[in-house]
């Protein structure tokens, strides 16, 4: 028997019994007469004691032991004479009599500790030592606590948990492929699933009625904090059902998952249009645990001989509570920060509203104190209060309102971790124009319904017609999306159409799909939710990679394995491939 116990069981309870344990040294501490090893396991640490009472060979066996070595111990428990109330073995020790190495460790390049000295690089190469840390296997406990809760949920709605391939052909979700040559059909690749769409689609005209699985999506995509190139989804479908039955069904286990893993009771999640969601937050996914609402002011601010307001298609500004003290350092950092080219603004207008009720702006050579007023009125600002104004087109200033609007509520601690804001955001467009193609994509997936009333718009004005489609939006994170779905293989030619496919094109990529429409395809609609993001959120964390076992970097290596790599000539051979790498510049 390795082990009797483990590291974080014992108690006051069990002095006197005979036990052994297992796991790694934490610390040795030597204090001549006496040692203390803390020994530690996924369980906890438990003290071991060796003094001047505990037998010759343990003390030799002592004199090899290093951090992280792996060690059988075995002992009688005993009440400590000096009490650690920080654990909860903190009240007895191992007398030990007995100690096995049962595998040496050499020094680990980095502390197995909470506050590690170790930095991301090198904690990301020796992954397997970082995963002894208490906080990177507590964020993947509670990963696994979540996915239990879900599956719980959605096994007792019926949902068939059904796994569906992972060699497949591309699945049109709007980022690029991984692809995997085949070696029996030269020259032919397979595509990884960028999510399980064509598949789940094809489990309900299978008639599954309730499907899901906990799923790898693979995109090759630029990576940021919330992206990696594999990751995971909660992929759900459902026939014979609307919308307002998908919102339902799955805002029920958000909430069950909120209650079953951190015991917080979630309100309902308010509706809001795409469009109202752009105009008032300037995002699809808004931000909604503090208001600073984007508001237009072009009538307020147009004509009064500005130059740079008169010639702009929209203005627009918010408020920030509290900011009129703001330094000039301050305003000419925040000028600075709209002016970069992921932000796009030309420049920042502000106006402070002095406690004495009058208003000191950039902008005085062109407005009075009425004028400043007026525009005071519109966004709500009182004494105190700072105005922020950009102007220009109206898709950059709204999107670049919307960053300022984030940047500025997290200067003043507006976007509190443990508050959880989650909403649906709903009636996207089904299709957006693309400038670089020169056509229209689909916003979602071109496996979307229009919403029936604006089916008629698909011929006359295909950028007007709104979709069956929705996000799940927390804390201004997309952590979800979906949509009802085309059930009828003429509404789905028509789509391929619209995106630009020649029928043959749509034939040979969807031919299976469409074809499949034509024997009795029920109605239906679904959702996926990205399984990383939820549990990063839950666990209170900036980046998805804290709440992956063994993550990608940002240049999507995994330095641990040194993957991608390069692959032996044989191996190239045998799947027909011949590399003509281009030199980089
Ligand atoms: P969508 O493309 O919106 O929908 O993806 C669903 C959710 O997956 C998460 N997600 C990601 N998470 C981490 N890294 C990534 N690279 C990444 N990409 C997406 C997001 C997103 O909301 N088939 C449809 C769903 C459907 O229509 O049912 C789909 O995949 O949280």
């Amino acid at each position: 028997m390795f082990r009797t116990h483990t590291c974080g069981e014992l108690r006051i309870a069990d002095i006197n019994s005979k036990v052994i344990l297992a796991g790694w040294v934490q610390r040795i501490r030597d204090f001549g007469a006496m040692t203390f090893i803390d020994l530690r396991d996924r369980y906890g640490i438990t003290q071991l004691v060796i003094n001047e009472e505990t037998a010759d060979s343990v003390a030799k066996e002592l004199d090899k032991l290093g951090r992280e070595f792996v060690i059988q111990a075995i002992g009688a428990v005993r009440e400590r004479s000096s009490k650690n109330n920080n654990i909860p073995t903190g009240e007895i020790e191992i007398a030990l009599t007995e100690i096995k190495v049962l595998s040496p460790s050499e020094i680990p390049p980095f502390t197995i500790q909470d506050n590690t000295d170790g930095g991301d690089d090198l904690r990301m190469k020796y992954r397997y030592l970082d995963l002894r840390r208490n906080t990177v296997r507590e964020n993947l406990i509670l990963r696994a606590k979540m996915a239990h809760a879900v599956r719980s949920y959605l096994n007792a709605m019926d949902f068939i948990e059904t796994e569906t391939p992972v060699l497949i052909k591309s699945t049109p979700e709007g980022a690029r492929d991984f692809v995997v040559p085949s070696r029996m059909n030269e020259g032919e690749f397979y595509a990884l699933p960028q999510s399980p769409q064509l598949f789940k689609q094809l489990l309900m005209i299978g008639g599954f009625d309730r499907y899901y699985q906990i799923v790898k999506c693979f995109r090759d995509e630029d990576l940021r904090a919330d992206r990696q190139p594999e990751f995971t989804q909660i992929d759900c479908e459902m026939s014979f059902v609307e919308q307002k039955d998908i919102l339902e069904t799955f805002e029920g286990l958000i909430k069950y998952v909120f209650k079953e893993v951190l015991n917080i009771e979630i309100e309902d999640f308010p509706w809001m249009p795409y469009s109202e969601a752009m105009e008032n937050y300037g995002s699809d996914k808004p931000d909604t645990r503090f208001d600073m609402l984007i508001n237009n002011i072009s009538n307020e601010t147009k004509g009064k001989g500005f130059g740079v307001f008169d010639s702009a298609e929209f203005i627009g500004a918010i408020c920030a509570k509290g900011c009129a003290t703001y330094t000039r350092k301050q305003l000419d950092k925040l000028t600075n920060w709209v002016k970069r080219p992921q932000i796009g603004a030309k420049g920042l207008v502000y106006v402070k509203c002095n406690e004495d009720g009058s208003f000191k702006s950039s902008v005085d050579k062109f407005y009075s104190q009425d004028n400043l007023k007026e525009w005071a009125d519109k966004v709500g600002a009182t004494a105190g209060d700072l105005i922020l104004v950009l102007s220009g087109d109206k898709n950059t200033i709204l999107n670049a309102l919307g960053g300022l609007r984030l940047e500025i509520a997290s200067q003043l601690g507006l976007r509190n971790k443990d508050t959880f804001k989650p909403l649906w955001v709903v009636d996207f467009p089904l299709l957006e124009w693309n400038e670089e193609s020169n056509r229209f994509h689909a916003m979602h997936h071109p496996f979307t319904a229009p919403k029936p009333e604006d089916i008629l718009l698909l011929d006359t004005d295909p950028g007007k017609v709104r979709a069956n489609a929705y996000d799940l939006v927390i804390n201004g994170v997309e952590i979800g999306g979906g949509s009802v779905r085309i059930f009828n293989s003429e509404l789905q030619a028509k789509m391929f159409d619209k995106l630009g496919f020649t029928a043959e094109q749509a034939q040979a990529q969807f031919g299976f799909l469409m074809n499949a429409f034509k024997y009795g395809a029920p109605p239906h609609a679904g959702i996926a939710f990205g399984f990383d993001r939820l549990a990063s959120m839950f666990a209170g964390l900036d980046s998805i990679r804290d709440v992956i076992a063994f993550p990608k970097n940002n240049s999507g290596r995994d330095v641990m394995i040194d993957s991608p790599s390069t692959i032996a000539a044989e191996q190239l051979d045998e799947l027909s491939l011949k590399l003509n790498l281009k030199k980089k510049e």
